[in-house]
């Protein structure tokens, strides 16, 4: 087995990995970013219509502003400290993107174009604001492409297709990753001083998703078999506009340049529900919209979508309507909603130019995850202990900026700022930190893991179990969640990873490339999250954001403003009998923006 070591090394390549790794490599830091995909297939390369930033170049606009809209689209449970560093670094974020060659759409004077989204108004929620900078519909992409340029340009060294399977963890500090090289089948060892986390979601763990089908929820799943927490996994959340029946997202920019949501008899029912933003309401609430006027009989031709609708001959009767100057074309739409058009004609035969598009919710987004600081330092209980070496960033790590309800464009600003923030502070701390040895064979436990894998000899195939387990936490950890429902998908859940442990089979033992035994490893990951997002979701007894209960239906800020932390209740990373899931609620909510400013005061959310 290969034993490689550097100071800091990089999990997963999407743009919190690459803003870590380019600012670990400026610091200094000799970098190595270890990931399972080639880094610009990473799944920020998904994320569609802008990222967030009150750059005020179309109209005024501020980051306290900005901050006030992600505090309310979080239904309060944001950590405060966190969203002010979110909305204030955004900015000379996005200025460094510019300068580092991102190629963002213009104003007609030349400045970074800027088009409205969920949730973001000005003045304390007046008015729908212009604020996510854009690159057509491809702007995570462009994101990927460049900030991969940079980092070769930095000497940062890239370990492709290095698919990591387990933390190492000595003398209470991270020491490195075991990984297996993709193509040969080998474990590598990779030590180092300090290590970051930045590898995305889980949206696999549902039928629907908007996820590609690497979003399998790795790294957060090893560590939590090594004892770290999982913050507020019960918040997940689900896109509003998904193409009906694929769940490939529909970027949310259709709704900001004007598209309009329609139910069967052709009304804009966001009208009812928010009559102030309407279809720019924040995510949580328009998915809620749409699941309400299919059950209640205004889906599509009585299944279960909706429309949604950016037909210039629509979008400018409500622009007109809306009493505005501004008015769009088919041209406009090629050039700024390229990929929407391409989506809609390639997967579903629809013209988005002269049809509307069917849209359902879906699984797009972890609020929670492993929980971090404001550095990215990954934190081990509630009073905020750190572990030395390790750091997460990006979708799978929870600083708690998007609370219990992300706003769109906000998943890139995190991504940026704090990925560039867990980078300096990894510069930092390899400077004057040891390196820690590594304890005795290292790879044991997890080779031994993949040996029972590739030999089991039981009767469950990977795919029925993964179906299985998709299925149940749609029906069950979906949209609108009540007791009995939940418990019954977390119980199916556990019965499933009984299976897993005890009965599984796969089809290929060879070593290149198998990806047969790579799915049924991250199949084990996927379990774990599942079961975890259920136990999390059927303890917390209130309606918050993403998390809405059938049986709970208010908020209840006296007892539920608080963080939920999932603990493993064993010390064997594989347990073969149930896991045991601990739960801890005393982690409180960071409110130092409402200490100064009563408008951050939790309160009713009307849009
Ligand atoms: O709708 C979108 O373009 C998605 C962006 C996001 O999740 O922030």
């Amino acid at each position: 087995m290969q034993t490689h070591q550097f100071d800091a090394i990089i999990v997963g390549a999407g743009g919190a990995g690459l803003m870590a790794a380019l600012y670990a490599s400026q610091g200094g830091a000799n970098v190595a970013v270890v990931s399972k995909l080639y880094p610009t297939r990473s799944h920020t390369g998904a994320a569609l219509g802008g990222i967030g930033a009150a750059l005020g170049n179309l109209e005024e606009d501020k980051p306290l502003w900005h901050m006030y809209d992600t505090v309310k689209g979080g239904d309060y449970l944001a950590d405060q400290d966190a969203v002010k560093v979110l909305a204030e670094e955004a900015v000379d974020s996005i200025i460094e993107l510019e300068h580092m060659g991102l190629p963002f759409d213009r104003t007609p004077d030349g400045r970074i174009s800027q088009r409205r989204f969920g949730g973001h108004t000005s003045n304390f929620g007046e008015k729908a604001v212009r604020r996510a900078c854009h690159s057509a519909d491809r702007t995570g992409h462009m994101i990927l492409q460049t900030l991969y340029q940079q980092c070769i340009k930095n000497n940062v060294r890239f370990f492709d297709e290095y698919q990591v399977v387990d933390a190492i963890m000595n003398q209470g500090a991270m020491v490195g990753v075991v990984a297996i090289q993709l193509g040969t089948g080998e474990f590598h060892v990779f030590h180092s001083k300090a290590t970051l986390f930045a590898t995305g979601g889980w949206g696999r763990v549902w039928q629907v998703t908007s996820n590609a089908h690497s979003l399998t929820g790795d790294g957060t799943a090893i560590l939590f078999r090594r004892g770290v927490p999982m913050e507020d996994m019960e918040f997940y959340q689900f896109h509003p506009t998904g193409l009906y029946g694929l769940g490939v997202l529909l970027t949310e920019g259709i709704r900001g340049e004007g598209g309009v949501l329609l139910n069967r008899h052709g009304e804009r029912f966001m009208e009812r529900y928010a009559p102030n933003i309407k279809d720019l309401a924040s995510r949580d609430v328009v998915s809620r919209s749409i699941y309400l006027e299919v059950r209640e009989g205004r889906g599509i031709g009585n299944k279960t979508y909706v429309h949604l609708d950016i037909r210039p001959e629509t979008v400018n009767r409500y622009l007109a309507e809306a009493g505005e100057t501004r008015r769009i074309d088919n041209a406009y739409i090629a050039k700024n909603l390229a990929e929407t058009l391409e989506v809609c004609r390639t997967y579903l035969g629809v013209d988005p130019l002269t049809e509307p598009m069917p849209v359902a919710p879906t699984a797009h987004y972890a609020m929670g995850g492993i929980p971090t600081n404001v550095d990215a330092e990954v934190i081990m209980d509630a009073g905020g202990t750190i572990m030395p070496g390790l750091y997460a960033a990006g979708e799978c790590a929870c600083v708690s900026c998007h609370g219990a309800n992300r706003l769109g464009t906000n998943s890139l600003v995190d991504l940026v700022v704090f990925g560039r923030r867990g980078g300096k502070k990894i510069a930092e701390f390899v400077k004057q930190a040891n390196l820690i040895p590594l304890p005795n064979n290292p790879a044991e436990e997890v080779q031994a893991e993949f040996n029972r894998i590739r030999t089991s000899k039981g009767s469950s195939k990977p795919g029925a179990l993964r179906k299985q387990m998709q299925d149940s936490m749609m029906d069950h950890i979906g949209v609108f969640r009540e007791e009995s429902s939940m418990i019954e998908g977390r119980d199916k859940v556990i019965e499933l990873r009984n299976s897993y442990m005890n009965d599984l089979t796969i089809d290929d033992s060879g070593s290149i490339f198998n990806t047969d035994l790579m799915e049924a490893w991250e199949l084990g990951c996927l379990l774990d999250i599942a079961q975890v997002t259920a136990e999390s979701a059927v303890n917390r007894k209130e309606s918050r954001g993403a998390h809405s209960r059938e049986d709970f239906k208010n908020r209840d800020d006296e007892n539920w403003l608080v963080h939920t932390l999932a603990f493993p209740d064993e010390t064997d990373p594989y347990p073969k009998s149930d896991r045991k899931v601990r739960l801890d609620n005393t982690k409180s909510v960071n409110r130092s923006l409402e200490a100064e400013d009563k408008r951050f005061a939790p309160k009713e959310r009307v849009y």
